[in-house]
């Protein structure tokens, strides 16, 4: 296929001109979505279902609003930022590699439109009836089904892998996630993540497991 370009068709004699004054950022869309999305795949995979030794999440399938959004918080370091938040830089050098315009909103709406995959849970811990209970503070910005609420700026919970959501909430709660002053929606997820201790967020991320 051949690159498309924001060039338009000129006559030949104007070539020189044309080729001095050509656009060269690639048109966005779903083409250009995919053909990034190839950077992507060493970690999250080509069927978008991440990768645990990575850290990678699932991401196939997840809403637009929301990837875009966190691409845009991982290049702004208001996530991956922290020294200590050793996977998390690594996915935010990848949201700095992105770097012409249209790139974030075309791999995003790529990503979106993949089937999604649920990964197998694979923690043994935590007491999903026990966790039940602490979900209903949770359902008030991710839905009672924990499919999310995008007026709320708030993600899908449900077919996400049990080790990362695990991973997220002690990141919320140690501030590597939802403390810069700039991140307004992760400021909303933070005190929620203040409330549960170890074995709460066992016993929570094992109750959404339910849920798939
Ligand atoms: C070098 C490995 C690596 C590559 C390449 C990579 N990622 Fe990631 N990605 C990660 C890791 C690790 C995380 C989890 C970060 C964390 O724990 O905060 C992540 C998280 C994400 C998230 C957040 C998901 C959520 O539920 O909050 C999105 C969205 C994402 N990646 C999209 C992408 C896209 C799009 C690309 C390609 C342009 C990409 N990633 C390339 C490793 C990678
Ligand atoms: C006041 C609204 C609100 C409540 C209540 C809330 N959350 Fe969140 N949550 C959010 C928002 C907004 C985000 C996205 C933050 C961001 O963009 O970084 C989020 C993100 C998350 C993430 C990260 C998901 C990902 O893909 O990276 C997890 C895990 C999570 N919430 C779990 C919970 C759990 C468990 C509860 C209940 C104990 C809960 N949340 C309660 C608003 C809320």
């Amino acid at each position: 296929m051949m690159a498309r370009t924001g060039c338009r068709r000129a006559g030949l004699g104007l070539l020189v001109l044309v080729v001095a004054a050509c656009d060269m950022t690639p048109e966005p869309g779903l083409a250009r979505g995919k053909a990034v999305y190839g950077t992507c795949v060493p970690c999250h995979g080509a069927t978008g279902g991440g990768n645990e030794e990575l850290g990678a999440p699932s991401i196939a399938g997840l809403p637009q609003w929301y990837i875009e959004a966190q691409l845009e918080k991982f290049e702004n370091g208001w996530r991956g930022a922290h020294p200590l938040d050793t996977v998390g830089i690594r996915m935010r050098s990848m949201a700095n590699a992105l770097d012409n315009p249209g790139d974030r909103a075309s791999v995003a709406e790529y990503v979106a439109q993949m089937a999604p995959v649920n990964p197998e849970p694979m923690l043994q811990v935590g007491n999903a009836q026990a966790g039940a209970t602490s979900f209903q503070t949770c359902i008030a910005c991710h839905g009672p089904d924990g499919t999310g609420v995008e007026v709320l700026n708030a993600p899908p919970l449900v077919g996400q892998a049990d080790w990362y959501l695990l991973a997220q909430l002690r990141k919320f709660r140690a501030g590597w996630r939802g403390t810069h002053p700039q991140d307004v929606s992760g400021a909303t997820m933070r005190p929620n993540s203040l409330l549960l201790d170890d074995a709460a967020m066992e016993n929570v991320v094992a109750y959404i497991q339910t849920l798939q």
